[in-house]
């Protein structure tokens, strides 16, 4: 499993991307909307690291809560696997909890995601990689 992305929380996307732009950061992928988890996320780059900001649209996403809790925050590392499904089974043989069940990801393309969450490590993100 390799890094793809550092997942930050923000409240408003389009000030969070303003102030990325303002120490380096380029825009790797437009503004894209996730309906299933109520989000707008945009994905940033800078020296070879990625990361992918995510603000809720609405109050009913599954983010809003935590948003509260923490404010604008790095709230996940994601890693790219091979094969979704063994890398979850292997993780929750590890400890981790299901959180967010294996489910396309429109701001990743389509490819499948699922979060997971450790008692002492906290949120973990796994994509599917393809091609
Ligand atoms: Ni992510």
């Amino acid at each position: 499993m390799t890094i793809h992305h550092i997942g930050y929380l923000v409240k408003k996307l389009e000030r969070a991307r303003t102030a990325f732009e303002a120490l380096g950061y380029g825009v790797e992928r437009e503004t894209v909307r996730d309906e299933f988890r109520k989000v707008d996320i945009v994905f940033l780059v800078k020296d070879g690291y990625r990361v992918e900001l995510v603000s809720p649209y609405d109050p009913s996403s599954v983010v809003v809560g935590l948003l509260a809790r923490t404010g604008n925050a790095p709230y996940h590392v994601c890693y790219e696997v091979d094969d979704l499904d063994v890398e979850v089974e292997r993780l929750r043989d590890a400890r981790y909890v299901m959180q967010d069940a294996p489910a396309p990801a429109p701001a990743c393309g389509g490819a499948r995601v699922a979060f997971l969450i450790h008692p002492y490590l906290g949120i973990v993100e796994l994509l599917q990689k393809t091609g």
